[in-house]
């Protein structure tokens, strides 16, 4: 590993045992030259990652150690068959400094979830929380302080074995990043419903969060992109006549009152912890809500006779990003001004009041560090 952010000259290693985690400190952080105010998403990291070796059936040699590249082989599994996927979820600062991780025993239980559909070891969901409770701990600091900011967390896990047979390698790595991170978008989106390129069929592996889904998304995407528009909204692969999700969020809407959103039980789409989390903060405010299939004719009648009154996109990166218009068939289709828009900011307050430590934590869904 090149420990770039280390400045070789007054390099030594602090080493501080933990029962099963061995920390490296960086000497000299780079959070001196970090520019809190403009944070551009996944570009900046903190001074430390966390990794260890899966072999022989067991996670080996916990470690925390400064930022820095690591060296693969060029055979290995990951590179040619795609044995990838990974995490996503936050760290906040709240008013009196403490710092909490956002439903992380969630993103254990998909982390296993996807370990098992690519034919990868199971990770521990003790060791999952303890690697990410450490390493945000060790980088504290690195929790920005100012609204709508937090500590964006990436576990992944990968194949490291060298061997061009097509099996599942025999040897992993897990790993831990951490990112400030500020909004993701700066304004609301207009989306394009796919009607054309599919992301997931049913028997695949959609529920995933596997790099694979993303690499053949991006062709799909950047085609949008060139269009004009910010974001993708994906439809099912039978048909093209149902929404399924957005590239990197769920895909939420309100209409006639309710909040309305697609259900997952075809494993296609993504088991979004914002989705679940929005989901419940409805019901906790008196909203009906409703998991079912969502035809792409009714947002364009609800468009037309006013029913459709909030649609946005959730996800951890996303937080909750407005839609404020689709394209479906080359005709775009304008929304409620966001600015105007009921539940979308009440499940905003709501969900960053709990993030931050405003109101009591009556879920039980902020993990103090
Ligand atoms: N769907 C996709 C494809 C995603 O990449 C994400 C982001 O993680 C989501 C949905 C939302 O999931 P979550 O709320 O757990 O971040
Ligand atoms: C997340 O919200 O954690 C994601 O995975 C989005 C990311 C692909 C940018």
């Amino acid at each position: 590993m090149d420990a770039a952010c280390v400045n070789s000259f007054f390099y030594f290693h602090a080493m501080t045992a933990s029962p099963e985690i061995k920390i490296t400190k960086a000497v000299r952080s780079r959070l001196a030259e970090t520019d809190f105010n403009n944070l551009q998403f996944g570009t900046i990291f903190s001074d430390h990652m966390f990794m260890v070796d899966y072999a022989d059936g067991e996670w080996k040699d916990l470690q925390i150690v400064p930022y820095g590249d690591i060296t693969l082989s060029p055979a290995c599994t990951t590179l040619h068959y795609g044995q990838a996927f990974f995490e996503g979820l936050k760290a906040y600062k709240h008013a009196d400094g403490s710092v909490s991780i956002f439903r992380m025993n969630k993103n254990a239980e998909r982390f296993n979830h996807s370990a098992d559909r690519l034919c990868m070891p199971q990770l521990p969901e003790e060791l999952f929380m303890k690697s990410i409770a450490a390493l945000v701990d060790v980088d504290r600091d690195w929790v920005p302080a100012k609204a709508n900011h937090s500590l964006y967390i990436r576990p992944f896990m990968f194949a490291t074995e060298a061997y061009l047979g097509v099996t599942p390698s025999k040897t992993y790595k897990y790993m831990v990043l951490t990112c400030p991170v500020g909004p993701y978008f700066s304004k609301p989106l207009r989306v394009k419903i796919e009607t054309n390129y599919t992301r997931a069929a049913e028997g695949g592996y959609g529920y995933a969060k596997a790099a694979g889904n993303y690499g053949g998304a991006m062709l799909p995407a950047r085609k949008a992109v060139e269009e004009g528009f910010d974001q993708l909204i994906w439809t099912d692969a039978k048909e093209h006549k149902y929404i399924e999700e957005m590239g990197a969020a769920n895909a939420m809407f309100v209409m006639d009152g309710k909040l309305v959103t697609p259900s997952i039980d075809k494993n296609t789409i993504l088991k979004g912890v914002t989705r679940d989390t929005i989901l419940t903060l409805a019901r906790d405010m008196g909203y009906e809500v409703e998991e079912r299939p969502i035809a792409i004719t009714e947002l364009v009648e609800g468009t037309k006779n006013g029913k459709l009154t909030d649609a946005f996109g959730a996800g951890t990166a996303f937080t909750i990003a407005p839609i404020a218009s689709f394209s479906y068939n080359g005709e775009e289709y304008f929304l409620k001004d966001p600015a105007a828009r009921e539940f979308s900011a009440r499940a905003l307050k709501a969900l960053n009041d709990i993030r931050y430590g405003v109101v009591p934590d009556k879920h039980g869904w902020n993990y103090m560090v």
